[in-house]
């Protein structure tokens, strides 16, 4: 399969992991060759409940055998699409209460800037340096990385950036601003919180011009940091929400949320300020009605930050300079980028799925399903010490 794998589809690497998955359940992923590998990516933070989780699995079902789509997003009140954006907003603070559903993290942060443009009427955009909000024209616009956005310019025109956490640099908050984008917690970067009231003190300058705060909650939301959204360990509520990821329970799915306000506006001046045919997929959004309700009735937020504990207990080795994040985006920073490469391959060999950082080389990315157990936290961060501890004595 590898072969065809490589010839047929598309490379976004030379060097893919290549993995031949035949089956997941829970934290495991097994592939053709026999081998069971413990799952601590969780398909970069998106399988939040691990692989194929029986209630989400069973609402996909019973959806299936009542219909798919039928016509694009807006124009049908479908059950699953209005269920979940219901539950969604009666579970946020206001003013976020109009969800808007398209069909991927990047979509939704391009329906989060065209709305902060329709709604200011301004155009410049601020955004963090080393941030990642997505690989369509509007988010890479976003990402600061020369050598990412040459090949592929023009981009998306007035967009500057500030540095995450440098109150420094608030003063370039101005009435010329439309919005402020940042992640809540910086991922590529290394998994970065932010520091001092940070957040609140964007929201701040924020209100004071004008301008929109926009928060990309894609990684850190549906529980991951222990609470269901990022922003709520700052307090701080932004202007527009941008979801994804974890949200569809393993199924493909983005959302930017705001106030009803915000929202309505893009239904006239022009009409269709947003449109996508797919998104409200009955069978996606029967997926995220299955997540959030999983996610908000059982222990499971509550128990990431027991998770993270057991992980910041275990992951104690000299190569290991730093655990960086929360709950359970998590990154395990190493002495140098040949260490962190040697850990994930040689942790790979041994059945433990580790993944790199965007941007931040030193780091090994530990963003496990949300229901991996204190058992399999373990049995993982055995396989890393014990690498570590090879790397170690061949040094
Ligand atoms: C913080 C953040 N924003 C946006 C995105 C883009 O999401 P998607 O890959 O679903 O387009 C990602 C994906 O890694 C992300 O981590």
């Amino acid at each position: 399969m590898n072969k065809d794998f490589l010839k047929y589809q598309a490379q976004t690497t030379p060097h893919p992991l290549g993995l031949e998955v035949i089956d997941a359940k829970g934290s495991y992923i097994y592939t053709s060759d026999g081998q069971k590998h413990l799952d601590f990516v969780a398909g970069v933070s998106a399988t939040s409940l691990g692989h194929c989780h029986p209630a989400v699995i069973t609402a996909i079902k019973k959806q299936a055998d009542k219909y798919l789509h039928v016509m694009v997003y807006g124009e049908y009140a479908q059950a699953p699409a209005v269920d979940f954006s219901k539950l969604l907003a009666k579970s946020l603070p206001d003013p976020l209460n109009k969800v808007y559903l398209v069909n991927s993290g990047t979509e939704a942060i391009e329906g989060a800037l065209k709305l902060a443009r329709r709604a200011t009427g301004r155009t410049e955009i601020l955004a963090a340096k080393n941030a990642y909000h997505g690989n369509t024209m509007g988010s890479l616009s976003l990402m600061n990385f020369e050598e990412r956005q040459k090949p592929f310019r023009p981009l998306i025109g007035d967009v500057d950036f500030i540095e995450f956490n440098n109150d420094d640099n608030l003063n370039r908050i101005t009435k010329k601003t439309a919005a402020v984008i940042l992640e809540t917690i910086q991922g590529g970067a290394g998994f970065i919180e932010p520091q001092n009231d940070y957040l609140k003190k964007v929201k701040d300058h924020c209100e004071a011009v004008g301008a929109l705060l926009i928060l990309d909650e894609i990684q850190p939301g549906f529980g991951r940091t222990g609470k269901l959204f990022g922003f709520e360990n700052y307090d701080v509520v932004p202007d527009i929400m941008a979801i994804g990821k974890g949200m569809g329970g393993g199924l493909p799915v983005g959302a930017f949320v705001a106030s009803e306000k915000l929202m309505d506006l893009l239904a006239d001046h022009p009409k269709m300020g947003h449109i996508t045919t797919f998104g409200g997929n009955p069978l996606v959004a029967a997926a995220c009605h299955a997540t959030l309700k999983t996610i908000l009735e059982t222990e499971l937020m509550a128990e990431t930050l027991e998770k993270e504990k057991c992980f910041r207990e275990l992951l104690i080795h000299p190569l290991i300079t730093a655990v960086r994040g929360k709950g359970l985006m998590l990154a395990a920073i190493v002495e140098s980028e040949d260490i962190a490469n040697q850990v994930i391959i040689n942790c790979k060999e041994k059945g433990l799925i580790l993944f790199w950082l965007l941007f931040e080389k030193t780091a090994i990315r530990i963003t496990p399903p949300l229901t991996i157990s204190i058992e399999e936290i373990e049995e993982g961060c055995g396989i890393i010490i014990d690498v570590l501890n090879k790397i170690k004595n061949k040094a």
